[in-house]
């Protein structure tokens, strides 16, 4: 069930990305999910080889706005990254996420903010980004078919909002925060700290934060753990262990 859950999360996400900034045009991918054993704990992790952050799952209707503040990554390597926040995915076959990608051609490194509700991918050029900017990443999604998706510079306090309408609709019922790796690339970071990562629903009466939630780590041979995840209080950790 679990295993089901994520392979559709992976997937979802995957698809959402194909014709996205990270993502060659057509490439073929299969996901390679493990569960790994956590001996009884909440927290469950998956290794994958494309994504490693956190999640929420409860019932519909549970998240109506997600949140997180992120430095823009500068790649080392020949491979960029993104950092985004999401709502849904998983077994919802919907999904809205937002956040900054980047990129590496010939040496040169670019950088791309964007917002996507299922294949409505929407590209932010309003807020160039430079590396050492403190972006927040913020989805409004007051109704199931229509939100807002707020990318703000912290830096310098400039804003730019998305709205979507007549979306595809949502379950509202996961909130993520990751780092994605292009499929099968080395880690191109050392750390990825994503901090003020919480989410609630309409009632605000629980805040959730990335402590407890399901841990999804990189790993491209079974077992051997590329990129591993620690999440504390509000903060989810993403680390190169190779
Ligand atoms: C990535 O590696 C996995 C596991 O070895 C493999 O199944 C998959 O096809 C690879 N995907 C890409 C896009 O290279
Ligand atoms: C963010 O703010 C900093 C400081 O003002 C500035 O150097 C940078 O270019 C800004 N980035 C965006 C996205 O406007
Ligand atoms: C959750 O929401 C989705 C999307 O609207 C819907 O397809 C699904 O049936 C809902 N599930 C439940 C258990 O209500």
């Amino acid at each position: 069930m679990r295993l089901n859950s994520a392979l559709t999360f992976i997937f979802l996400f995957v698809s959402a990305a194909l014709s996205g900034p990270l993502r060659e045009k057509d490439q073929s991918w299969v996901p390679n999910l493990v569960k790994k054993s956590t001996n009884g704990a909440s927290d469950d992790v998956y290794y994958n080889y494309l994504l490693a952050g956190a999640y929420w799952e409860e019932t519909n209707g549970t998240f109506t706005f997600a949140t997180a503040t992120f430095n823009v990554p500068v790649p080392s390597g020949q491979h960029g990254y993104a950092v985004w926040v999401g709502i849904d995915g998983i077994t919802c076959n919907s999904w809205f996420t937002a956040g900054i990608s980047s990129s590496v051609t010939d040496g040169k490194i670019t950088y791309l903010a964007w917002s996507e509700w299922a294949d409505d991918k929407q590209y932010l050029p309003n807020l160039a980004i430079a590396p050492g900017d403190v972006i927040r990443a913020s989805l409004n999604a007051p109704s199931a078919t229509s939100g807002v998706a707020i990318l703000e510079n912290l830096t310098n306090g400039r804003t730019v909002v998305q709205p979507f309408d007549a979306a595809q609709p949502l379950c509202r019922r996961i909130a993520a925060w990751s780092a994605e790796i292009q499929a099968n690339a080395s880690i191109p970071f050392d750390t990825v700290k994503i901090t003020n990562a919480r989410a609630y629903g309409p009632s605000s009466q629980r805040v959730y934060e990335a402590a407890g939630a399901q841990k999804l780590e990189i790993s491209q041979k079974n077992g051997v753990v590329m990129a591993s995840v620690s999440t504390e209080g509000s903060s989810v950790t993403i680390h190169r262990v190779q």
